[in-house]
């Protein structure tokens, strides 16, 4: 049934995951840490304003005490600063909805999480992409962005530390970024939802504070290990709060009344860090059981050093698309892994490793006997 005359673009990672997620026995295509359940959340608490939580509709902007205990993340700003969301990834489709026109540039970078991506092609954008490259460990190179940018240009979105590759921005680069897009009048997007998943404990800072014209999207789903909540949050100028606060009354009101109760909670100093110290726990365990595997793999695969998120990008070296790959995957072993081409960049597998050191070995395990099968099987040809 054709209803439009465009072609509209999938959300092919989000698609992907969809159509399989729930029938594979071991799911690693997702792209959070084992997520905490609603007792982990409520542990030690007085679980009353939850129980006892009238569900009327609820503050459309977000609960008063959620964009304060968010404001508190973000140095000089003010709950008037916040807008909660379902979701970083309904903030994401607010700023396009309110930023895009048909006709206008946009940059994002690649690989990447393609929400923005698909997002500005289906409004009609002209879309550029700045990639990233294994051999430069997926570090964003600043002067191919500046390369792209033009007087068109009406919005840059980077996403920091970056899924799939998890490589963090340092301060100069971002500064950089900032200069960009002052030089050229675009918006800044800044999707910084892998923020406070860094290895090494040092968390990235946020474009907040650079650049009047950024907008900073965050949730609690990654570091925070509650992607069920479905709460995020865009921080940027009280008037462009507003701005998309409009469009989110026409998009889905609110978000959920319990949910920001229980991300009320999550985000009291203690139990913040104790949900970030939980999350960094199982991706460095989970990081260090793929790049031993990796190791073990004859060559057939590769990794560049983890620094951030509980997901590696993982190169094959085998000739096969990645979708055909992952589907073969799926089919013989029931193990999901996301393609690489649903990231903007062939030859690679989004493998999550944040879940139970057992549980990633066991799926490692198995898609290393269908890789050397696969490599058996070239070599007969
Ligand atoms: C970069 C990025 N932005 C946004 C999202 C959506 O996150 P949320 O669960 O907060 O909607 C994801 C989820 O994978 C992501 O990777």
């Amino acid at each position: 049934m054709k209803f439009q005359n465009r072609q509209f673009q999938n959300f092919d990672l989000e698609y992907f995951q969809s159509q399989f997620e729930r029938t594979v026995e071991i799911n690693l295509a997702d792209s959070s840490v084992k997520c905490a359940n609603v007792s982990d959340l409520l542990a030690g608490e007085d679980p009353r304003p939850l129980l006892e939580l009238p569900l009327y509709y609820p503050e459309v902007n977000g609960t008063g005490l959620l964009r304060e205990r968010i404001a508190a993340l973000y140095p000089n700003a003010s709950a008037a600063n916040v807008l909660v969301t379902v979701g970083a990834a309904q903030a994401n489709w607010m700023v396009c909805s309110t930023l895009l026109e048909q006709g206008d540039e946009v940059i994002v970078v690649s690989p990447g999480y393609r929400q923005v991506w698909g997002l500005a092609k289906n409004l009609g954008c002209h879309v550029k992409e700045a990639q990233l490259r294994p051999e430069n460990n997926w570090r964003l190179d600043v002067n191919e962005l500046e390369s792209l940018a033009s007087p068109r240009t009406k919005l840059i979105s980077i996403v920091n530390p970056n899924n799939p590759t998890g490589s963090i921005l340092s301060r100069e680069e971002m500064a950089r970024i900032v200069n960009l897009c002052r030089k050229t009048g675009a918006w800044l997007h800044a999707d910084e939802v892998y923020r406070g998943t860094e290895l090494n404990g040092n968390e990235t800072p946020s474009f907040w504070g650079m650049y009047d014209r950024a907008i900073c999207v965050n949730s609690m789903s990654k570091a925070y290990g509650l992607a069920g909540l479905r709460i995020g949050w865009a921080v940027a100028a009280p008037e462009m709060i507003e701005e998309l606060w409009r469009r989110h009354e026409y998009a889905v009101i609110a978000a959920s009344g319990p949910s920001m109760v229980l991300a009320e909670f999550a985000l009291q100093p203690a139990k913040r860090q104790a949900l970030l110290d939980r999350q960094k726990k199982f991706s460095r365990e989970g990081h260090t059981v793929l790049e031993n595997w990796v190791r073990a793999q004859e060559g057939r695969f590769s990794v560049s050093p983890a620094v951030a998120t509980s997901i590696a990008f993982v190169q094959y070296h085998f000739d096969m698309p990645s979708t055909e790959l992952a589907d073969h995957i799926r089919r013989k072993v029931s193990v999901l892994v996301a393609p690489g081409s649903a990231l903007g960049t062939e030859h690679h597998l989004r493998v999550a490793v944040g879940y139970e050191p057992q549980k990633i070995k066991t799926a490692l395990v198995r898609i290393g006997g269908v890789a050397a099968e696969l490599a058996g099987a070239a070599a007969v040809r």
